[in-house]
């Protein structure tokens, strides 16, 4: 299986639906549609009418974060997995770079992990190394401990996907290459496989992914599918991802 992942960021309206109205009518007719998923993850405004709006459909809905406590507390502009799952969305991001540099410990990811997974959320958990730790070879360190101090073994690992985002690749367009590409992908399967036995969970790429440079990505066995911000806003361009991943 593979995966589509749009994170739309600070981006949409209510009226924004009809880029996804567009995903979805191409998703539901596309003779490789069994092959992936698709999931938009819009903001918090928008997940109740949109998670109502594709409850039935093919594209499912996710929030972009989630609180580290659950349920209700006093914490000004906080919203708990429980709220997101009332919401109806299915999955949450967790630790996207956006977000871990606003102060999010490990124990926070932790919990946002462990409470998404209670509420019956999908997590996609979001790894990667920024420019520093590349230029100091640091990207194998930084990831085996961003992976192995969030997520625990007794976590329910049908339920989590991992999405490596170098920092530095993100809305900049830079790519790795696909050698490196590769045997990172490999060494986060092998910390998984350490953590949770037999078999890895998907683990997909996400940084500058277009409709173009998906070509090379679709080479890369190893990688399950895709986290894809600014060619997400599009349904042309997210339709051409999909497109020609399968071409
Ligand atoms: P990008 O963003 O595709 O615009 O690089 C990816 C992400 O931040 O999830």
């Amino acid at each position: 299986m593979r995966y589509f992942i749009g994170n739309w960021k600070m981006f949409g309206i209510p009226k924004s639906i009809n880029i996804l109205k567009k995903i979805n009518s191409f998703y539901s007719k596309d003779k490789n549609r069994r092959k992936y998923r698709v999931i938009i993850t819009p903001p918090y405004t928008l997940l109740e009418t949109y998670s109502k709006y594709f409850k039935k459909k093919k594209i499912s809905i996710g929030s972009q974060n989630c609180y580290h406590k659950d349920y209700f507390s006093s914490n000004t502009s906080a919203v708990s997995p429980y709220m997101i799952r009332e919401a109806g969305a299915t999955y949450t991001l967790v630790g996207h770079s956006d977000n871990r540099i606003e102060g999010d410990t490990n124990e926070m990811l932790k919990n946002k992990v462990d409470f998404a997974l209670r509420n019956n959320l999908k997590v996609v958990y979001c790894i990667g190394e920024n420019k520093t730790d590349k230029k100091n070879k640091k990207t194998f360190s930084v990831l085996q401990k961003q992976i192995s101090k969030v997520l625990d073994k007794k976590f329910n690992k049908k339920n989590i996907i991992v999405a490596y985002e170098p920092v530095w690749s993100i809305g900049t367009g830079k790519l790795p290459t696909k050698n490196e590409l590769t045997i990172t992908t490999l060494h986060i399967k092998k910390v998984l496989k350490g953590i949770f036995k037999k078999k890895s969970l998907p683990v997909l790429y996400g940084g500058s992914v277009d409709g173009n440079n998906i070509e090379m990505f679709r080479e890369i066995k190893e990688i399950d599918g895709f986290l894809i911000g600014g060619a997400s806003k599009s349904s042309k361009k997210f339709i051409d991802i999909i497109k020609n991943y399968y071409r």
